[in-house]
């Protein structure tokens, strides 16, 4: 008999809302209107500045390995972009270019959990942080959160939480499935907690830039030493092109860069050449555009999916999603996405695939589709709910 494959990739949870865009395709094939808010990922293509200095890059032969940092250009404007948007001198060699904020999270985590530490993590929170950790044969200590911290890691809760195998805590702002943030007061007292620990502070700002009304804090402006996650997916439009970058203290460096070498040798190539176009002023204009559609759509969704009794007890400052409680419909949440997908042809994410606490009576939407998108959802989910019944399945 074959040998099994590893106990680690066994232990690795899938998507769950996978079986239900699998269902949602064979429903589009066969000609129906499905409306996607399950799929965490922007509708806008990359804005054209980048695209055609993608193009560029490709018709320059940029198509080879690049340093296992990142090409020193990118790395400068990254460093450029911290000076402009957040008034931080961070030196550009402390800035490692990487497939894609995973990979950052790849880094991060071979680089500071040994096998049997753990990261304490929000729950609800991004599923692939505590699969990574699953990875590097350490293991997430899931932090069950709520409206009452904003659905965020405290002071109070790393010190009820913490333990003698925890090494750290990882932290998203804005948060995904939450759209919540932290503060500068807060990330500061987080900081000051797990440095007290010994503990390692790393904090994803992948969602930075889609804020709505506020900007995010950087943890860099109250905590040199924190490691941070980012990427060029959200704010940048730029997915499929894979790729983020790690911010690190400068004496982890040089060990990232051994990791980096052995793990991926470098993030592509065309990307990196492509993404110098992104903080060019006509990009970000473009992009601040889509910012403001974006905080269109929340401010039309938030106040309709209330309406209609989904409980939204946090209003999300950022990203673009929303977290809601489906307690006044009864039921379970896999069920409850399944009936408005068969019934009604709009596909939203279970509150399985972001944790344990509570998750089976919450889901996530995405409004990454317009407003008009949107109101149709809108029509459609209020229409589901008067054939919704929870005890049926
Ligand atoms: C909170 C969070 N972190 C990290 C990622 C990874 O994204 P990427 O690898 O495209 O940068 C995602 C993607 O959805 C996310 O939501």
């Amino acid at each position: 008999m074959a040998q099994p494959f590893s106990a680690r990739s066994r232990a690795i949870e899938p998507f769950h809302v996978m079986a239900l865009l699998a269902r949602a395709n064979e429903l589009q094939a066969a000609g129906h209107d499905v409306i996607h808010l399950e799929i965490g990922e922007p509708d806008f293509t990359t804005a054209e500045p980048i695209i055609r200095a993608g193009q560029a890059a490709l018709a320059a032969g940029h198509t080879r390995y690049t340093a296992a940092r990142g090409i020193p250009a990118l790395r400068e404007a990254i460093a450029g972009f911290y000076a402009s948007r957040y008034g931080l001198s961070i030196d550009p060699g402390r800035i490692l270019i990487t497939p894609g904020g995973s990979g950052a999270l790849l880094l991060a985590t071979s680089l500071l959990v040994d096998p049997g530490k753990h990261w304490l993590l929000a729950d609800p929170g991004y599923p692939c942080n505590r699969h990574f950790l699953r990875l590097v044969e350490g293991a997430a200590q899931l932090v069950p959160v709520g409206p009452d911290s904003r659905y965020q890691l405290t002071p109070q809760l790393v010190e009820r939480y913490w333990d003698h195998d925890s090494v750290g805590a990882l932290v998203a702002s804005p948060a995904n499935p939450t759209g919540t943030l932290l503060h500068r007061d807060e990330l500061a007292a987080l900081s000051t907690s797990l440095k007290a620990r010994g503990g390692h502070l790393v904090v994803d700002e992948i969602y930075h830039g889609l804020t709505y009304g506020c900007e995010a804090a950087s943890v860099l402006q109250v905590d040199d030493d924190a490691f941070v996650l980012n990427s060029f997916s959200k704010y940048f439009g730029m997915t499929g092109w894979r790729l983020g970058w790690l911010v690190a203290p400068s004496n982890a460096v040089s060990e990232l860069e051994k990791l980096a070498q052995n793990l991926y040798i470098s993030a592509p190539s065309m990307a990196q050449y492509a993404a110098l176009a992104c903080f060019e002023p006509a990009t970000l204009a473009i992009l601040e555009e889509r910012r403001h559609a974006f905080q269109r759509r929340r401010d039309y969704l938030l106040p309709a999916l209330r309406e209609l009794g989904f409980r939204i007890a946090v209003e999300p400052e950022g990203a673009f999603y929303l977290y809601a409680d489906i307690s006044a419909f009864g039921g379970e949440a896999f069920a409850f996405c399944r009936h408005f997908l068969e019934t009604e042809h709009v596909a939203f994410t279970p509150g399985l695939d972001f944790g344990r606490h509570l998750a089976g009576h919450h889901v996530r939407f995405a409004y990454t589709q317009n407003i008009e998108r949107l109101q149709q959802a809108v029509e459609r989910i209020a229409r589901g709910l008067q054939t919704w019944r929870p005890d049926a399945v």
